[in-house]
């Protein structure tokens, strides 16, 4: 099985990056994969990721999409006190305009092809460390970007607890980041506990917004090496017990990364933010795409008889 995958389309942050998706496409129509995954990053609007994903509908493929931080914003404060929050957008839009637009949404729907299983869900952080030593973190770079993030996470990331809508004057009160965490996690392990349980599955993918291992984080410090890790580290315990989960695919971050955790392949291919980047849509695509190639016992099988 080949699977696709890329992540941070991030369409509007710069004419670049809109410009990309086609070209996308094209690439994707001739490597022909079983799967295409995208990671979610598309953008705070669901307007631009009914048209992104709508982009996508001449390839014939399975289409997985998880939604990241950026797709959940709630960019109107007078919405948020309106109880307009991210859990509805992340339940029930964006899964609808997955829907319209041929993609499966896997943290609400997960899914089989043939032997192997996707699950998915968006991989919310409990805490982010580093982002209260703000200082050391200084002002470029990856480190600079997720700290950014983070604050704007804060302000447009708006998981409400709609028992409390209604307060007089005021807006619903937030969930905690902790929370929010470990409700996802919770869903994240029955999906993978369904996954051990049915025996037409041999292995699964698991796909997640931000990095579920530690090692998938931003290094920082050239002496003594620290990470900022933008995950829930019971994310990546959820994946590593359950045997069947053979590969992580995540995005958040914006270079590439593709590691061994504890005999589960982690991998990353983020398009990111191309607005300095002059580079023809091409190249871009060429290093901005991934496929990797899953070898079922099938195709094992067949390649012994070969031999
Ligand atoms: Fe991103
Ligand atoms: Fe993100």
């Amino acid at each position: 099985m080949r699977i696709a995958f890329c992540s941070d389309l991030h369409v509007d942050i710069s004419k670049n990056n809109w410009e990309l998706v086609p070209h996308l496409v094209e690439v994707l129509k001739v490597v022909s994969p079983d799967v295409f995954v995208l990671a979610g990053d598309i953008s705070p609007e669901l307007g631009d990721i009914e048209y992104a994903l709508d982009l996508f509908r001449p390839l014939s493929c399975h289409k997985f999409f998880v939604p990241g931080n950026q797709d959940i914003w709630v960019l109107s404060e007078e919405m948020q006190e309106k109880g307009h929050d991210s859990y509805e957008k992340y339940y029930f839009f964006l899964p609808e305009v997955c829907r319209r637009n041929g993609f499966v949404p896997l943290w609400t729907e997960p899914a089989r092809v043939g032997p192997v299983g996707f699950v998915g869900s968006i991989g919310w952080y409990e805490a982010l460390p580093g982002f209260d030593g703000q200082d050391e973190l200084g002002d470029a770079g990856e480190a600079a970007r997720l700290r950014d993030s983070a604050w704007n996470d804060m302000r447009w990331a708006c998981w409400c607890d709609i028992s409390t809508l209604g307060r007089e004057g005021l807006g619903p009160l937030r969930r905690s980041n902790e929370e929010v965490a470990r409700e996802f996690n919770l869903r994240l392990d029955q999906d993978l506990e369904d996954m051990e349980r049915d025996s037409q599955i041999k292995e699964v993918v698991v796909v997640t917004h931000f990095p579920p291992f530690p090692p998938l984080g931003c290094w920082i410090g050239d002496e003594e090496e620290k990470v900022i890790f933008p995950g829930s580290r019971e994310t990546g315990s959820i994946l590593l017990s359950h045997r069947k989960v053979v590969l992580s695919i995540s995005g958040h971050l914006h270079d590439k990364s593709d590691l061994m955790v504890s005999g589960v392949r982690a991998v990353r291919c983020p398009v990111g933010y191309l607005g300095e980047d002059h580079r023809k849509p091409q190249s871009i695509v060429e290093e901005r795409l991934e496929v990797i190639q899953l070898w079922s016992e099938a195709d094992l099988a067949r390649g012994f008889s070969l031999a």
